[in-house]
């Protein structure tokens, strides 16, 4: 098993790359999907009061939760969340995009999709997050894709329990376009920076996540749409409340 996975890795050596649509001098892809559909305005980032703890102690009490209630999250906690795992700093024109997680060459890859259970002010159902007006756009209604959401997620119940449940999908060209067979490898490392910083964001705001690594590729790409020509989901997480009396620390 060891030699499969270290053959694997070779093919995505430097000295085993192809030519990039990139060096070939070919038109970079968009930065962002263009999603259609009603937006709904996110409290604007500035207007938050972040919670005043400590680095020490959002590190040191973060742990995988899988136990949820139904207790909804505010508008500005889901906010401050979406800044925090996928939120814009700024982009350069057609380029690159810079925001608050790493990424490889500044390629930001990921979309993020939600599964809104439980959000004051917001109907449940499939969003996903628009970071240039920081807006939600909704795409469908909670009915139509919870069942095929959980079986994705090989029956995880987190992601109907708690509040809401991201899923980080990946654009895969808009990595290839420079990285070529090394994207595989940068699409996970920048996967686990956003997911780090869902779990540093759940425990500053009291709340709780898990990283969910096991799921049905096909089912979860299936469930939610994506163009599996391109389009795939690498990480996904919950976010929510252990207990009812667990108050949102925002
Ligand atoms: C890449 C990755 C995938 C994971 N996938 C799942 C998952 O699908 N379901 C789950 O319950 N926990 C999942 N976890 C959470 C781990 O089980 C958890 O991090 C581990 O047990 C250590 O516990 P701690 O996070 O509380 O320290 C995943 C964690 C990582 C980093």
């Amino acid at each position: 098993m060891v030699k499969k996975i270290l053959d694997a890795l070779t093919s995505s050596k430097p000295n085993h790359l192809s030519e990039s649509d990139q060096q070939k001098g070919i038109e970079a892809p968009p930065l962002f999907k263009a999603f259609d559909g009603e937006r709904v305005a996110l409290p604007p980032v500035e207007k938050i009061t972040w919670p005043d703890v400590s680095l020490k102690s959002v590190i040191e009490s973060r742990r995988s939760h899988r136990k949820y209630v139904a207790k909804p999250l505010s508008l500005k906690a889901l906010s401050f969340a979406l800044y925090v795992t996928q939120g814009l700093r700024h982009v350069v024109k057609d380029k690159a995009t810079f925001r608050n997680v790493p990424s490889a060459g500044a390629r930001h890859p990921f979309e993020t999709y939600l599964l809104i259970n439980h959000v004051d002010n917001l109907d449940a159902g499939l969003y996903a997050y628009d970071p240039q007006q920081h807006a939600l756009v909704f795409i469908d209604a909670h009915d139509k894709v919870k069942d095929n959401i959980l079986k994705g997620c090989l029956n995880q119940k987190m992601v109907l329990d708690a509040s809401v449940s991201f899923f980080w999908v990946a654009d895969i060209y808009r990595m290839a376009y420079r990285y070529v067979e090394r994207s595989l490898r940068y699409l996970h490392l920048d996967a686990g920076h956003i997911g780090q910083n869902l779990y540093l964001a759940a425990e500053a705001i009291n709340a709780k996540t898990c990283a969910i690594g096991a799921f049905d590729d096909d089912q979860l790409n299936d469930a939610l749409s994506l163009n599996t020509e391109n389009e795939t989901v690498i990480y996904a997480a919950p976010l929510g409340f252990k207990s009812f009396d667990d108050a949102e620390r925002l």
